[in-house]
């Protein structure tokens, strides 16, 4: 595995890989198996496999973790030579932005629901810097997990939006043994914060199971959530179409359930796509 840091380096890159097809995983770093199950699928699915690590200021908001955001470069290199990746991308901050920049601005309805009420600008930022990466690694597949299911939405739109020749690859969200949902952030969790964050995927399990005894009244799956779910602090529980879009009753193949919650000082996404 070659550990890259400059554009020049990576652009080399297009020219040797011309007739090849290739897989990009772009993430912040503190690897987990979540991760690890994208950059799988890239690999099984692709002739060269680029991973980036880059923790990207522009989508953290003011009072967020981005100076205290695991960051575990020796680690996650290891990881990623352990699952056979070709190239780890790893710039600095200087490389990436320069400045006064053109800025990318996320939809008025699609972006600034949801995720977008409580992090506003969030996506602005996540999309900038998926640009510039895409634009910059110009792979055949690019690999996101659906537990992001906003942000997945978001660049998938934007690919759509800007005509980007990129397949987007949408990815199962890997869980831990006991339900909770893999992300860099559980690292934060104490042990009975940990115990009460199970109630996220439990209330989500719970929902599917009435769903599929056909309950399919919106109100009465979230209220019966947001029971199971009343030790911690519920930021949203909603249902949604695909394209973000509240509803009243589900649509099967065309819904999620989505929750954003706080648990102790750590803020927790998950979700189904039913
Ligand atoms: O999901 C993430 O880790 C980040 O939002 C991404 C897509 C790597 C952009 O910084």
């Amino acid at each position: 595995m070659e550990i890259i840091q400059t554009v020049q380096q990576l652009q080399q890159l297009q020219n040797r890989f011309k007739k090849l097809n290739i897989g990009f995983v772009p993430t912040m770093g503190a690897l987990h198996d979540g991760h690890i199950s994208l950059i799988k699928q890239a690999r099984e699915q692709n002739d060269v496999v680029v991973v980036s690590i880059f923790v990207n200021p522009t989508q953290f908001l003011e009072g967020e973790d981005l100076e205290t955001y695991p960051k575990k470069m020796e680690a996650d290199s290891k990881i990623c030579e352990l699952c056979n990746v070709d190239y780890l991308f790893a710039p600095e901050i200087s490389t990436m932005y320069s400045g006064d920049e053109v800025l990318i601005k996320a939809p008025n309805i699609r972006g600034y629901t949801l995720e977008g009420v409580k992090r506003p600008g969030h996506f602005d930022g996540m999309l900038q810097i998926v640009l510039k990466l895409l634009n910059l690694v110009q792979p055949t597949n690019a690999y996101f997990g659906k537990k992001d299911a906003q942000q997945l939405s978001l660049i998938k739109l934007m690919v759509d939006n800007f005509f980007l020749n990129v397949n987007i690859v949408e990815c199962e969200i890997v869980r831990e043994e006991d339900g909770l949902a893999m992300s860099s952030r559980n690292v934060y969790l104490s042990k009975d914060e940990r115990i009460d964050a199970l109630s996220i995927s439990k209330s989500l399990k719970y929902a599917a199971k009435q769903i599929g005894s056909g309950e399919l009244d919106c109100e009465v799956l979230i209220n019966s959530m947001r029971e199971i779910m009343n030790k911690i602090d519920i930021e949203y529980v909603a249902i949604t179409n695909r394209k973000f879009e509240k509803i009243e009753k589900i649509e099967l193949g065309n819904s999620m359930i989505l929750v954003a919650a706080q648990v102790g000082t750590t803020r927790l996404i998950d979700n189904i796509w039913i």
